[in-house]
């Protein structure tokens, strides 16, 4: 069976308390729950990971190379400082899609540049938690190929 690894960075724990008049109201367990039911529709497996510490990512991404197809992630801030996580993508094998709930092109200029995007398969930003599911759906026609 294929798997997807669901990667979201720090503070996306706080999701739906977290300044939700930009993120909305939709908890983790909301968007991990979305990615897993959608997966689901193709016969793909879901491993979703969450953590604060740079190094808990690099190793959930790390581990994926053994077992699974894909990557979806939400690197949060990390996305604009971290060129280890942009490394630990590039060192593995994996298509990845790269995620962001809110519109960072409409909000603050340090928020416009990703160490990741150039890397990435596609990029979906501001399209809210819907964002998650459109790249299962995109992810799931490239693995059928
Ligand atoms: C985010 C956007 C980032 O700029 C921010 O640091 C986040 C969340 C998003 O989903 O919109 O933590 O990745």
């Amino acid at each position: 069976m294929k798997r997807i690894l669901l990667v979201n960075g720090p503070n996306l724990n706080l999701l739906g308390t977290r300044e939700p008049e930009i993120y909305g109201s939709d908890t983790l367990k909301d968007v991990e729950r979305l990615v897993i039911r959608v997966a689901k529709e193709y016969g793909i497996d879901v491993r979703a990971v969450q953590s604060n510490h740079e190094g808990e990512l690099l190793d959930a991404i790390h581990e994926a190379r053994h077992d699974c197809s894909a990557i979806i992630i939400n690197p949060a801030g990390l996305t604009h400082t971290s060129v280890v996580l942009r490394d630990a993508l590039a060192g593995v094998p994996l298509p990845f899609a790269e995620i962001h709930i809110s519109n960072v092109f409409a909000r603050e200029e340090f928020r416009h540049h990703s160490f990741l995007s150039p890397l990435a398969e596609f990029v979906i930003t501001g399209a809210g938690i819907q964002g998650y599911e459109f790249a299962v759906r995109r992810i799931a026609g490239l693995l059928a190929r």
